[in-house]
């Protein structure tokens, strides 16, 4: 006999048993119902919630529990029933969801055309520096910008007194007068030959820095190439020939090249290189104000000091060394007027090289 004799007039205990199967029976079904659309959802409301459904037939069952067992009954079913409503609801809504993404897709589209960013005419211009002087054996060093006056000017064979060690043209770290940003790729000269004994031949490109008032003509910071060459034998006219080399692959193989006297404490001889103006061709224009030439570059032979203070036999070796600074060499090819441009990123300006990249 069961404990729940007494109270079973008008059900039975089996049936009780179904039912409490039941409800369970349905309770785990309900948990792991899915629907992939918002049709097969609504057939679950029905299956389960409509008037017919299989709670609604709990229900009706219900009303033949005895009195006693209602309360628990009664919370069981309403448990079960709120439980089916949210999670198939729940399974609506997500259905629809999903429908509407699945109608905005086209996928037999073709992608929208993807703007890709251009490269900024400063680094075209370098690669095309880098890469005309790598064709020619040079490889490429680089050094920090953040410098000691050692590897800036005390290797480079700059007197104590030097003028260009004045915070007129030098920025100083914290007011350390040791540590400065650097104000020629000059210094990468000393960082490779302190590292390496020739034979060297290396190209180096770079950001500087120096102490000036901005303008559309100069500016604080801005970005050279330095070419160092150190073998035996190397003399000045494998410098020229090198040069010339280079200004007709940059400027078209018409360009003429012309050397000027000049004066650098690193390099003796010194020169300053013009080339024949990439505009008229050197019969006189604006760009070149009449002369015929532009100034691109400065050069010379390594001056032996500079050598011995590097730890390189000047007996033995000689080499040359160029710089040249990357805007001047853009603005020639590019004319643009005002330097400043390449460094405010204003995506018009930076636009219009697209085509050369
Ligand atoms: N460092 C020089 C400058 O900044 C350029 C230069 C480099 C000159 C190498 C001669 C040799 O103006």
């Amino acid at each position: 006999m069961s404990i729940f004799a007494p109270f079973f007039e008008d059900k039975s205990i089996e049936d009780i048993y179904t039912m409490l199967e039941k409800i369970k029976q349905i309770l785990e079904e309900v948990q792991s119902l899915t629907a992939s659309t918002p049709e097969e959802a609504e057939a679950l409301r029905i299956k389960y919630l409509s008037k017919k459904g299989e709670i609604s037939a709990l229900m009706d069952e219900f009303r033949t529990v005895p009195a006693e067992m209602k309360k628990e009954f009664g919370m069981r079913i309403n448990e079960l029933k709120n439980l089916a409503t949210e999670r198939i609801n729940e399974l609506k809504a997500a259905a629809a969801a999903q429908e509407t993404v699945a109608d905005d897709i086209d996928l037999t589209r073709t992608p929208y055309p993807i703007p890709l960013g251009t490269r900024h005419p400063l680094t075209i211009v370098k690669n095309e520096i880098v890469d005309i002087f790598s064709r020619l054996g040079f490889t490429l060093a680089e050094g920090p910008e953040v410098e000691d006056d050692w590897h800036v000017y005390s290797s480079m064979n700059f007197a104590d007194d030097h003028p260009a060690r004045d915070m007129q043209d030098t920025f100083f770290v914290e007011a350390h007068p040791d540590i400065i940003l650097r104000s020629h790729t000059s210094s990468v000269q000393a960082r490779v030959m302190e590292k390496q004994q020739p034979p060297i031949r290396v190209i180096c490109p770079g950001r500087v820095y120096r102490n000036e008032a901005v303008s559309a003509r100069a500016h604080c910071f801005f970005h050279q190439v330095e070419g160092l060459y150190i073998d035996k034998n190397v003399s000045f006219k494998d410098l020229k020939q090198v040069l010339l080399l280079f200004a007709q692959e940059m400027f078209g193989p018409d360009t003429q090249i012309r050397l000027r006297p000049s004066f650098f404490p690193f390099t003796e001889p010194s020169a300053e290189m013009d080339v024949s103006c990439t505009i008229c061709g050197g019969k006189g224009c604006s760009m070149c104000k009449g002369s015929g030439w532009l100034e691109i570059l400065g050069c010379g032979m390594v001056d032996p000091a500079v050598l011995e203070a590097n730890g390189i036999d000047s007996s033995v070796y000689t080499g040359y060394a160029f710089g040249m600074g990357i805007e001047r060499i853009a603005n020639l090819k590019y004319q643009v007027k005002d330097l400043r441009m390449f460094s405010e990123n204003d995506v018009r300006f930076l636009e219009e090289f697209t085509a050369a990249n």
